[in-house]
């Protein structure tokens, strides 16, 4: 099969439109059983699609989100009056994904890190996720820093996979999110995330032009540049901003139509703020936008868990956190945007 590139380009730039950004709504069933009892909820298919579904369904979420990403189960239910997931998105101008690796398995040989696996049979599956409606996928690497760690082994067996995943996906005409995640938990400082995002962007582009990956076709998801949770100097939302967009002008190709950053476990107003201090920085050549699961996930989960009833009051909560993340998304978060009564 041959790509239509053209079609992968258009589905790229609309992924990073202007003013809106991702939902990350693909936790794996183990991840969002963890998520749901953490608030003292069954889970259950039926109470992950209700949740799920109360998001997707919310009014006017099209103005902030320009796709969701779901999860195998997910992509496959339906909402309250029997309409697909992907297709009550796609009605709404929301793209559908689809979360298509199988997590992240410890890498033999290498103590302590993992390689993320789900090439086996992939072409088969994308095949039927592009019948069943997703427009993109999504692959989830996962680099550790600490001590000895990433290793060169860890990081390539990585890049080769994104790589592999990333064509298989072109050529079934769904655009990949290529997500190397180098995660925050640790004691390194903000130059150790540095040095190792830059050491892993550089290996991924590297092996996305071997296996002839088409750039203008693909959202890369990153992490932005922090310190370690546990690092006891912080870095402020000014440095963080300006650190992350000097390291990625330096490798990231200006060919990715856009950077998609994930939350990565930070708090809900941080993620914003960061987003919204690179993009009032601006002057790059991508579009700079967000692909949240946890800074957009947990308020409306935490309101919801407190009344599953009260449907409207976590559709406001998701709707809020998407409104502050779309105005990152422009540069115009300010913190007074979480006390609107207070204002
Ligand atoms: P977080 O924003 O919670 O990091 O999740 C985004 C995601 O999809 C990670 O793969």
């Amino acid at each position: 099969m041959t790509m239509d590139r053209a079609a992968l380009e258009e589905t790229a730039q609309a992924m990073v439109a202007a003013g809106k950004g991702i939902l990350a709504a693909d936790e794996s069933n183990a991840t969002m059983t963890k998520r749901l009892e953490a608030v003292g909820i069954e889970s259950t298919p039926e109470s992950r699609r209700s949740f799920r579904g109360l998001m997707f369904t919310a009014e006017g979420a099209a103005d902030y989100v320009s796709g969701v990403i779901m999860y195998d189960e997910t992509l496959r239910q339906a909402s309250d009056d029997g309409t697909p997931f992907p297709e009550l998105l796609a009605r709404a101008g929301i793209l559908p994904g689809i979360k298509v690796d199988v997590g992240a398995k410890p890498l033999a040989g290498f103590p302590g890190e993992s390689v993320t696996e789900g090439l086996d049979g992939l072409r088969g599956r994308l095949g039927e996720y592009r019948e069943l409606g997703a427009r993109f996928a999504k692959w989830r690497a996962v680099i550790g820093i600490g001590d000895g760690r990433p290793t060169q082994g860890c990081i390539e067996a990585n890049a080769h996979a994104l790589a592999r995943y990333a064509g298989l996906c072109q050529e079934a005409a769904i655009v990949p999110i290529v997500e190397p995640e180098v995660l925050m938990d640790g004691h390194h400082t903000i130059g150790r995330s540095e040095e190792v995002t830059a050491a892993v962007l550089r290996t991924v582009f590297e092996r996305l032009a071997e296996q002839r990956v088409l750039l203008e076709g693909i959202v890369l998801k990153p992490n932005m540049l922090l310190a370690g949770y546990d690092c006891p100097q912080q870095a402020g939302v000014e440095e963080v901003a300006e650190r992350t967009l000097a390291c990625f002008r330096r490798v990231v190709p200006a060919a990715v139509p856009g950077i998609a950053f994930l939350s990565g476990g930070q708090s809900d107003e941080r993620a914003a703020a960061h987003l919204s201090a690179m993009n009032a920085i601006g002057g790059v050549p991508w579009e700079l936008t967000f692909s949240y699961g946890r800074a957009l996930v947990a308020a409306p989960l935490k309101v919801w868990a407190s009344d599953t009833a009260g449907i409207a009051e976590a559709q406001a909560a998701f709707l809020h956190r998407a409104r502050c993340n779309a105005a990152a998304r422009r540069g115009e978060y300010v913190e007074s945007m979480e006390h609107p009564l207070a204002a």
